[in-house]
């Protein structure tokens, strides 16, 4: 039997049309765009997360001449809030990318080790996570983390 699985999203094309505290997470997540290190990709990617109390806490992707070693821009942002306000619900993630070498019609959306990273967190707090991708043309909101990643993994089947 053919079954069909749908996601949806939220597409903006009006800026004003979100909050002040996404407005700020969104400028954050581009001004973290200048700290990317990505000589070998040239691809920058900024990412934001939002904490309860309105706690913003940035990382932009990191490269490595031994190229396994890097590490996506949203894995650094939300290693980096989780270390340092370890429990504080995570209330949204905003990511932004800006390439000399490619152009994006769409904002991206994170890779598949992001969005299981993400998805561990979401589940944990027991509440959802909103993504938020854009770049200077278009805003798309994701309600939760699940909604990108069908059939997911989780450590509860780990257990017996
Ligand atoms: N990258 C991210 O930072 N996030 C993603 O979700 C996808 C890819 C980075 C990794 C690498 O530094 C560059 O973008 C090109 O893949």
């Amino acid at each position: 039997m053919l079954k069909t699985l749908n996601i949806s999203y939220l597409e903006i094309s009006d800026f004003n049309k979100i909050s002040k505290i996404e407005k700020k997470i969104l400028n954050e997540a581009s001004k973290v765009l200048d700290n990317s290190y990505s000589p070998y990709s040239k691809f920058k990617v900024g990412a934001s997360v939002l904490l309860e109390g309105d706690i913003i806490v940035s990382g932009a992707n990191q490269e490595n001449s031994s190229y396994p070693c890097g590490i996506c821009a949203e894995r650094v942002a939300v290693f980096s809030a989780s270390s340092n306000y370890p429990g504080v619900l995570i209330k949204k993630v905003a990511i932004t990318t800006k390439s000399t070498e490619f152009k994006l019609e769409f904002p991206a959306g994170p890779c598949g080790l992001c969005r299981q990273a993400l998805l561990e967190f979401e589940e944990k707090q027991k509440n959802n996570i909103e993504i938020i991708l854009f770049n200077s043309k278009k805003i798309i909101k994701i309600a939760s983390v699940k909604e990108l990643l069908p059939f997911f993994f989780v450590e509860s089947k780990l257990k017996k």
